[in-house]
C-alpha cells in the first residue's frame, strides 16, 4: 500500500484530485490538531479521526454510511429534475466519494433513507433475498376498514407485477402532531421495494394514501432527533446489524 500522504488522505475523503488537494494545502487551508499543515506530501503514520479544511472539521472516514430524514419534494436522484436532490442535503464531498441512496423514496414521501458509498452494503439491503422489512406510516383519505386490512394481509395484485404482494403486518395508531392535532395513521410493514408499492397497495383496496413516512428499514428506525432534511452517520453497531 502506498504511504498515506496528506494529498492522498484529502482526495480519499472527497476533496478533489490529489492535485486539487495539494492546492488546498498550499493555500494554508488544512489543519490538524490546530496546526496548519504546509507539506502536501507529508506522510501520516495513521489516518487521523478528523482534519480541518477551510475552517470545518471533517471526519476522515472513507466508508460512508448515512441516515437521512428525507423531506417531501426532494428526489433520491443525482440528476433530480423536478425537485431538489437528496444529495444536495449532504456535503458535496460525499458525491465525490460516490455516495448513493439505498433504494428510493418518492418525491411525495418522507422519512428514513439510507445512503452509502459501499456497494456490498447497498446491495445487501436492496436484495429481496435478505428480506429486510420496511415500515411506513401513512395517513389515508378515507376510513380504513377491517375488509381493507384483511385484503392487504392476504395479498393484492398490482398492475404489471407477477405475484400478489402482501402486508406483513398492519397496525392502526393515533398520533399527536407537533402542532397538537391528533390523526389516525396506519403502520404497514412490507418486504419488497416495488415502485410506489405502498401507495399502489392502498389504492388496490379502494383507499388513497395522503402522506407516507418511512419509519424503519430492517433493524434501523428513523432517528427521532433528526429534523427533516437532517442526517447523521450510522454507528458501527448500526452498520453491523445489516452486515
Ligand atoms: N411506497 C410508496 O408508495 N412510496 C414510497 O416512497 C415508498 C414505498
Amino acid at each position: 500500500m502506498p504511504a498515506l500522504t496528506l494529498d492522498r488522505l484529502l482526495s480519499s475523503i472527497g476533496f478533489g484530485s490529489r492535485k486539487e488537494a495539494r492546492a488546498l494545502v498550499r493555500m494554508g487551508l488544512v489543519e490538524l490538531n490546530g496546526e496548519v499543515l504546509e507539506d502536501p506530501f507529508m506522510e501520516l503514520a495513521e489516518r487521523p479521526a478528523n482534519i480541518t479544511v477551510n475552517g470545518e472539521e471533517v471526519p476522515t472516514v472513507e466508508k460512508l454510511y448515512v441516515m437521512l430524514h428525507k423531506p417531501v419534494d426532494v428526489e433520491c436522484s443525482h440528476n433530480a429534475r423536478d425537485h431538489q436532490s437528496v444529495f444536495a442535503l449532504l456535503p458535496d464531498r460525499f458525491t465525490a466519494m460516490g455516495i448513493q441512496s439505498v433504494g428510493r423514496l418518492d418525491a411525495d414521501s418522507e422519512g428514513l433513507i439510507l445512503l452509502s458509498n459501499q456497494g456490498d452494503f447497498i446491495h445487501k439491503i436492496e436484495s429481496p433475498k435478505k428480506g429486510f422489512l420496511k415500515r411506513y406510516r401513512v395517513t389515508l383519505a378515507r376510513p380504513f376498514t377491517e375488509a381493507q386490512k384483511t385484503e392487504l394481509l392476504k395479498g393484492v395484485m398490482l398492475k404489471d407485477e407477477r405475484r400478489p404482494v402482501l402486508a406483513r403486518e398492519i397496525s392502526e395508531e393515533r398520533v399527536v402532531l407537533p402542532d397538537g392535532r391528533e390523526v389516525d395513521t396506519v403502520v404497514i410493514t412490507i418486504g419488497e421495494g416495488l415502485y410506489h408499492q405502498v401507495r399502489r397497495m392502498f389504492a388496490a383496496v379502494g383507499n388513497h394514501v395522503e402522506t407516507l413516512t418511512r419509519i424503519s428499514v430492517g433493524p434501523l428506525e428513523l432517528d427521532a432527533t433528526l429534523e427533516k432534511g437532517g442526517w447523521r452517520f450510522l454507528t458501527d453497531e448500526e452498520v453491523a446489524a445489516f452486515l
